[in-house]
């Protein structure tokens, strides 16, 4: 049996994207993570800063201090954290009124977001507030070119269901699998995605450049969370 030609694999994928490529950009969903992110950016990281520790520029402006959201929302319940962003109802199950726990620094964002988006701005929070992996590249750069070159493999949500896996017998890793990404350093994925991996897994050092592979490592993370 001849070894097989990672070369030829990237040029079949290539035709295959061009023919599923449509299919897949409208069906991809990304995940609430991710989602969370965007609203994260829009409308939080002006006062909790880029990664949550409180550093914005207008918190700095406003002389208040935001909480390290990467250390307090650990204790924090889904249901606390709904109504902390929302400020919607009592904030706490005894009943007290919401500035007990929070000063009025902490906007009320009940009439800004739909029920979806409080719960995607919460799997971002715990996303911040539990990996250990820092953000290597731009997220958004990184879903678009999943899309367009992973799905097709490791499916729609990561999850190693993806088109190809139905024609060819293989098994792709589950980027939707925390228990199986998180021991995982951004290296580690760096590594097996510019030289590949195993037989099936292609290598995408000349597809792709350094800044899109930190990007897919940093999508391949939210997918996780
Ligand atoms: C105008 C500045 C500002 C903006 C914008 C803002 N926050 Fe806050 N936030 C604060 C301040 C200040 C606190 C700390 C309040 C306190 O400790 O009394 C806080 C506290 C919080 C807490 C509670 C942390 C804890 O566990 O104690 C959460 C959760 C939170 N913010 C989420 C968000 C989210 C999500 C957004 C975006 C939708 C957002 N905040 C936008 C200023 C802001
Ligand atoms: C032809 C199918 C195919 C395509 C396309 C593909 N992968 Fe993979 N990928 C695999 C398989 C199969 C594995 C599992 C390899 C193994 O564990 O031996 C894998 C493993 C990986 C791993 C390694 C995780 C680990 O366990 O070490 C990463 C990271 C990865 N792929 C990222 C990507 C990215 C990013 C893309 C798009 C640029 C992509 N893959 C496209 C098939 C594919």
């Amino acid at each position: 049996m001849t070894p097989f030609d990672r070369k030829s694999l990237i040029v079949l994928l290539a035709v295959l994207g061009a023919i599923l490529g449509n299919v897949a950009a409208a069906l991809a969903e990304p995940p609430p993570a991710f989602e969370g992110r965007r609203l994260f950016v829009s409308y939080c990281q002006l006062c909790h800063g880029k990664m949550g520790k409180g550093d914005g520029p207008l918190a700095k402006q406003m002389g208040i201090t935001p909480s390290d959201l990467t250390t307090t929302v650990r204790s924090r319940s889904d249901t606390i954290l709904k109504k902390i962003i929302t400020g919607d109802g009592p904030q706490t199950i005894t009943g007290r009124a919401r500035h007990n726990i929070l000063s009025e620094a902490m906007p009320e964002w009940v009439n800004v977001f739909k029920a979806e988006q409080v719960d995607a701005l919460i799997a971002y929070l715990r996303f911040l507030s539990t990996s250990k992996h820092p953000m290597m590249g731009d997220p958004e750069v990184g879903y678009k070119l999943y899309t367009k070159y992973c799905t097709v493999c490791h499916g729609e949500e990561g999850e190693g269901d993806g088109v190809m896996t139905k024609m060819i017998k293989i098994n792709p890793a589950d980027h939707s699998n925390a228990n199986e990404m998180d021991p995982l350093s951004n290296q580690d994925l760096v590594y097996s995605i510019v030289n590949g991996k195993s037989q099936f897994m292609p290598a995408w050092e000349d597809t792709l450049n350094p800044s899109e592979v930190e990007a897919l490592v940093s999508y391949i993370r939210l997918l996780s969370n």
